[in-house]
């Protein structure tokens, strides 16, 4: 009688142990930084639109799928709300637009323009020349040895012209070139990227011709190069020299992109030399490709929760980063994430999320949302 008196016991105690254990499972993993639900003070203040927020300083943007440009679905109604530009994030590049020599393919970017055009909304087009995501035949012959300058030159005013002609008065500034300077080089030295095709063809006398075909097809378009690790100072004095040589050879140029794929806890002063820096070149600057993960670098070990430490990272990360952008806002002419929310991004790995924008997966407002937010007022 005891034993089966203490077995009842043990049975109940177990069972309140199990079910204690399943319910802590049940909790939302994504948790929210509790100190900002304490105050009450994020989840009580409505959110403005981002680009109410920036409408008088830049146009915000994102970059997106043709699947995001449609309106009965959640990416298409956050973009019209938030966002006052969009980006293809792959299908205006090279190998989407003409993956066969001649044959171009617009579906995917065409209807990124029309959705833009019918919401009021900028395209920054991206990109027309880069070493990735182009096709080989705009570099190799059939026997795959590299094509000759003049050959290789009329493929690219031909590419050029028809991408920039056809959506000329739509796309109002264009990444001309991408990514053509080298990297990771801490005494600079190796000026370009070496190992591109269009620089084992031409060296780097194809960034010029790029520059005047596109100028030549659509002369009122914003005409950017695009780059990345730009705010590094063996990257930014190679940028700067590009520029100014194409600014005093005439070449048009209109602007510098930084992509701005930081982390949490970037440098703010590299971020502000660079801005200097290349303010004497008399450019506009665009932040072309932001997205800042919550890791302080690739080495920190990934997670597929959202912390309370993260939280707090990006809410500093961004606050810092609007606030540089406003500080610059005479010569920033665009900010453009490099996605809509965290749900979808190029950084995001298996048991590694990059949870890098200002709306969630669910699309909705992140603390760090708040924290720009909070500056505009
Ligand atoms: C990335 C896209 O986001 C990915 O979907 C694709 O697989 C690879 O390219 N710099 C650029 C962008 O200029 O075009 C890249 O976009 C990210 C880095």
């Amino acid at each position: 009688m005891k034993n089966l008196r203490f077995n009842i016991w043990a049975i109940i105690a177990l069972s309140i142990f199990v079910f204690a254990c399943d319910s802590t499972e049940d909790v939302d993993p994504d948790v929210k930084d509790p100190q900002d639900q304490n105050n009450g003070k994020d989840e009580e203040v409505a959110a403005i639109p981002l680009k109410e927020l920036f409408k008088d300083h830049f146009p915000i943007g994102a970059a997106i799928t043709p699947q995001h440009a449609d309106l009965g679905t959640n990416h298409g109604e956050a973009l019209v709300k938030h966002f006052s530009s969009v980006t293809a994030e792959n299908v205006m590049k090279p190998d989407a637009l003409q993956r066969e020599k001649g044959v171009f393919t617009w579906d995917g970017a065409d209807r990124i323009v029309q959705f833009a055009k019918s919401n009021n909304m900028k395209v920054r087009g991206h990109t027309l020349t880069w070493h990735s995501q182009s096709p080989d035949w705009m570099f190799y012959d059939q026997n795959g040895a590299l094509l000759s300058k003049e050959v290789a030159l009329d493929q690219l005013e031909e590419h050029i012209t028809t991408v920039v002609s056809r959506y000329k008065g739509d796309v109002y500034a264009w990444d001309v070139v991408n990514e053509a300077m080298f990297d990771w080089d801490p005494n600079g030295e190796i000026i370009y990227r070496e190992d591109s095709p269009w620089y084992k063809i031409f060296g780097p006398s194809y960034i010029d011709s790029a520059f005047v075909f596109a100028r030549r097809a659509d002369p009122d378009a914003k005409l950017f190069y695009n780059d990345y690790n730009s705010i590094f100072s063996w990257k930014r004095n190679k940028i700067y020299n590009l520029v100014k040589r194409l600014k005093d050879n005439n070449i048009p140029i209109d602007g510098v992109g930084l992509q701005g794929h930081w982390f949490v806890g970037t440098s703010e002063e590299e971020i502000r030399t660079t801005l200097d820096l290349f303010r004497g070149l008399g450019v506009e600057i665009q932040i072309t490709e932001l997205d800042i993960p919550v890791y302080m670098s690739n080495d920190e070990p990934g997670s597929t929760v959202y912390t309370e430490t993260f939280s707090t990272r990006q809410k500093q990360a961004y606050k810092m980063l609007f606030q540089i952008f406003l500080d610059y806002k005479d010569i920033i002419t665009g900010v453009t994430f490099w996605g809509i929310g965290d749900d979808a991004t190029w950084l995001d790995k298996p048991g590694r999320k990059a949870f890098p924008f200002l709306l969630d997966e669910n699309l909705q407002p992140k603390p760090a949302y708040f924290e720009v937010q909070k500056l505009l007022n």
